[in-house]
């Protein structure tokens, strides 16, 4: 396949680059319509979804239970604001805290507007409830870190592309090493509301702590009067092969975002026990399109297709066979292979290609990834793809990392 620029690709890349600012470097594809795990572009090429839109897409491209819903509730009301109550408002609140074993949700709409509600929510409990002095509330956050762009979040980003002419920035982070229990015990003190980090950092190479890393999390953060504070956004709902990759570990507050809109609407929200989440009052937070019908009509049918547990199960078996044929790639042009479920974090021998260039040349192999930062690219199809797929993509790559 190629990708030439011709036909209706390159103008619309001219007019989009003529007119966005350019905070991103797509790669040159104009996408005109999806299905399931793949996307036709605007000259009728194909290709698969390995990036299945940051993890937005865990369900594959308008998933027809998802799409039903979207069509029922357009047909009815989409927007009320919090000011009033719909009719999808409770139901979905009750379906997500169930999913969560939590009492209480709180929607949003992205996932960083998530990241700093429970950062709120933390504080707010640590002065009302444990006591901190003040202003003096401290929060434990890892090294390379991605929990979104606002202001207060990229203050405690390591990453200088996302931080650096950002300031002045919010203080009240302590950064300490990412799976260091050490180094996360000593960081704590009688000041520290909540320890912050991903079950798994997806941005950062989709790299997977030590096994003894979430329970220390968690066994730390009990001894300390602190909440432990999950960042699912891009790990949760189904992407590692179960519902949430903290699993048996039961963090303070679940932060979700991406999948939950099922690749239709930004929804996001948080879960948390009624002695966290409780600590809000009317007035104190708020946001006017979060939890509105239209988004709560389609987080509700994506609650349901997780009920069913197919997704978790898929990713779960898809894949372990994903994982076994980039693992045969390792020493024949990757250097490693990181993951869980349906999501790898492989890194290319930076000597061989950058992480670009290997995107770029998947793109004419039909197949849709994204590098993070260097040779490390991230492959994360929906969470629907057969292992034909998976061949189709490792294939492609084979055939890249081959030259
Ligand atoms: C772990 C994590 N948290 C938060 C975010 C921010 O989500 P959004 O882009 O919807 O604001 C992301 C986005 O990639 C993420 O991966």
């Amino acid at each position: 396949m190629t990708t030439a620029l011709d036909g209706l690709t390159g103008p619309a890349i001219e007019l989009a680059e003529h007119w966005t600012a350019h905070n991103y470097h797509p790669l040159p594809v104009v996408i005109a319509s999806g299905e399931g795990a793949w996307v036709t572009d605007v000259d009728g090429r194909r290709y698969l979804d390995c990036l299945a839109g940051y993890s937005a897409l865990n369900f594959g491209h308008r998933h027809p239970d998802l799409i039903a819903a979207a069509h029922a509730q357009l047909d009815r009301v989409t927007l009320t604001s919090r000011a009033f109550l719909h009719d999808q408002f409770g139901p979905f609140c009750q379906e997500l805290a169930t999913l969560c074993g939590k009492d209480l949700v709180l929607p949003m709409n992205t996932g960083a507007e998530a990241v700093e509600t429970a950062i709120k929510v933390a504080r707010k409990w640590g002065y009302k409830v444990k006591g901190v002095p003040d202003g003096q509330a401290t929060i434990v956050v890892a090294a390379d870190n991605f929990h979104g762009r606002t202001t207060t979040i990229i203050s405690f980003s390591t990453d200088p592309d996302a931080r650096a002419d950002y300031g002045p920035y919010t203080p009240g982070f302590r950064i300490v090493p990412y799976g260091d229990l050490a180094a996360l015990a000593d960081a704590i003190d009688d000041t520290t509301v909540a320890v912050l980090i991903e079950p798994i950092q997806g941005e950062a190479g989709v790299l997977v702590p030590p096994p003894d890393y979430l329970p220390g999390v968690r066994e730390l953060c009990t001894a300390s009067n602190v909440l432990f504070v999950a960042d699912e956004v891009q790990s949760g709902l189904g992407r590692t092969g179960a519902t949430f990759a903290c699993g048996d570990v039961v963090p303070d507050v679940y932060v979700l975002g991406k999948a939950l809109g099922g690749g239709i609407v930004p929804v996001s929200a948080i879960a948390a026990n009624r002695d966290v989440l409780g600590v809000l009052r009317p007035g104190e937070h708020g946001s006017t399109f979060g939890g509105n019908p239209l988004a709560c009509a389609v987080a509700r049918a994506v609650i349901a297709l997780l009920g069913t547990g197919q997704p978790q199960a898929n990713a779960r078996l898809v894949g372990a066979y994903l994982h076994e044929r980039l693992n045969t790639l390792v020493g024949h042009g990757l250097t490693a292979v990181r993951g869980r479920g349906l999501w790898a974090g492989i890194d290319i021998d930076p000597a061989l290609m950058t992480g670009r260039q290997a995107c770029e040349a998947l793109l004419t192999h039909g197949v849709l990834a994204k590098d993070t930062h260097g040779s490390t690219l991230r492959l994360a199809p929906p969470l629907l793809v057969t292992e034909g797929d998976v061949d189709v993509a490792v294939d492609a790559l084979t055939a890249v990392l081959k030259g």
